[in-house]
């Protein structure tokens, strides 16, 4: 089964709901070229994936120093520990070459991708959102 944007994820911010729609349609090119057992494309959509997810925290990041969120660096140190997750994960994939493993591995990081949106993204994103409507 592979992992599908839903209601649940979005933050109310254009911009952010973007990018992690994308990260999503990138992590879909990963499930299908596993599933294709394309071992060449797995490895494009993975790197790929990884410098998508690295612009993405550097965005929000950037987008949280803009507005003063005092939890920045907490957050910070979240999305460092997903980056060194998925840089782990590919590295075992490149030198085990398990189907498998990668599979369940993938899986459970995004598990912990959309876990992070839904339990830290949207609340601050949805702040800042709410900061952006003009008070009448
Ligand atoms: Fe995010
Ligand atoms: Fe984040």
């Amino acid at each position: 089964m592979s992992i599908k944007w839903n209601k649940m994820l979005v933050t109310g911010h254009p911009e952010i709901d973007l990018e992690h729609k994308e990260m999503i349609e990138g992590a879909q090119v990963i499930q299908s070229a596993i599933k294709k057992k394309d071992f060449p494309a797995i490895l494009t959509s993975l790197g790929s994936f990884e410098d998508e997810m690295k612009e993405h925290f550097r965005s929000e990041e950037d987008l949280m120093r803009a507005e003063e969120i005092d939890l920045l660096d907490a957050h910070a140190q979240l999305h460092d520990k997903l980056l060194q997750g998925f840089i782990l994960l590919k590295d075992t994939f490149i030198e085990n070459q398990s189907l498998t493993f990668l599979k369940k591995e993938f899986k459970a990081f995004m598990i912990a991708m959309t876990k992070h949106i839904m339990n830290f993204d949207i609340p601050v994103f949805n702040q800042i959102q709410e900061r952006a409507v003009p008070l009448e």
